[in-house]
């Protein structure tokens, strides 16, 4: 047999092991797996569940398993946790986190909040624990406009992501919108000189944009969405191919709804590198040796949970409210 044909073989084969394993020790351990939609294919297709941040927060409340394994990063896994408290919440890779949500520490966000007396602090999920107990409410992707306005205060302290927070500028003008400097390390890489290229190449394709790219970029999209809000647009429009906004793993789901569309990046960019670090080997593994275990200091979980509740009070209990475009 040639080597790369042998090769393939053994991986196929090794593949389809470990997805026996995983979905064998799933069942012993009475877990319940949640993939975010930039996992790996091949991890989205073991989850109970894919979602938006949002959408797997929500859907982890309630359910009678006794693990959550959160393949995803670990503000995810993290969410989960604070809003089960009682439950092992597993992160199949410890240094899977988003090097967006370091960007903002609680020592600065203290000074950044004492120079802002009057402002609500609103944090967007991707940040830490920590964070989160610093702050009033939490917001997605999803439902940043709806929190923002939901609120009695003029002056919001938007942390971390500049690029979502400039964007729910845009529907806000009645509030002031104090930005911090983060940003998504993936989102960024995408540029309005990249998208011009695609839309001369497929003219009429609409551009669909996550509300983490930069704002240039923002100017040129047909949509604007969390990553859960990109399949129910292409279901409602005519078009055949669309340029897509977002991190790569978003195609396998987007092929597997909507097999007769065509689906093109803008960007080989593209890829979170920690989104990817969860592979099936580690989802057995976490399964297996139920590692690594969410621990949150108490103190900490009980006021980041009331800044997620405040949020999921504002934008619906149901996980389908976290599907919303603008
Ligand atoms: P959503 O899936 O909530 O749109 O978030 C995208 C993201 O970057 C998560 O890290
Ligand atoms: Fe963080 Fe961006 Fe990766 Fe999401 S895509 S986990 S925001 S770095």
């Amino acid at each position: 047999m040639e080597l790369d044909v042998l090769e393939k073989a053994t991986t196929k084969d090794l593949k389809l092991k470990l997805r026996e394993k995983v979905l064998r020790l799933k069942k012993e351990r009475n877990a319940y797996i949640v993939a975010h939609n930039y996992q790996n294919y091949e991890v989205q297709e073991v989850a109970d569940i894919l979602g938006d941040s949002l959408a797997l927060s929500k859907a982890t409340v309630g359910t009678g398993y006794d693990v959550i394994v959160f393949c995803g990063v670990d503000f995810m896994a993290e969410s989960a946790k604070i809003l089960n408290p009682e439950k092992t919440v597993l992160l199949p890779v410890r240094e899977a986190d988003c090097p967006m949500a370091l960007m903002v520490t609680p020592e600065r966000l203290r000074e950044k909040k004492a120079q802002y007396p009057d402002a609500a602090v609103v944090c967007y999920v991707n940040s830490s624990a920590e964070i989160k107990a610093e702050s009033d409410i939490a917001c997605t992707s999803a439902n940043a406009v709806q929190i923002v306005k939901s609120l009695p205060n003029k002056q919001i302290l938007f942390v971390p992501d500049k690029n979502l927070g400039h964007y729910v500028q845009r529907f806000c003008p009645e509030k002031e919108i104090i930005l911090w400097q983060g940003f998504c390390t993936t989102h960024i890489r995408v540029t309005a000189g990249d998208v011009l290229k695609m839309k001369d190449k497929y003219p009429g394709s609409p551009f669909i944009a996550h509300p983490e790219c930069p704002p240039d970029v923002i100017d040129l999209a047909d949509h604007v969405a969390s990553t859960s809000g990109f399949s129910p647009y292409i279901a409602k429009s005519k078009a055949e191919t669309f340029i897509i906004g977002t991190e790569v793993g978003m195609i396998y789901k987007l092929k597997k709804d909507h097999p007769s569309k065509r689906f093109v990046m803008p960007t080989e960019q593209f890829v979170c590198q920690t989104m990817k670090m969860t592979t099936l080997g580690w989802v057995a593994h976490a399964l297996e040796v139920l590692e690594h275990k969410i621990e949150i200091p108490e103190p900490i979980r009980v006021k980041a949970e009331r800044t997620l509740r405040r949020m999921m009070d504002v934008s619906g209990d149901h996980p389908n409210a976290a599907i919303a475009s603008y």
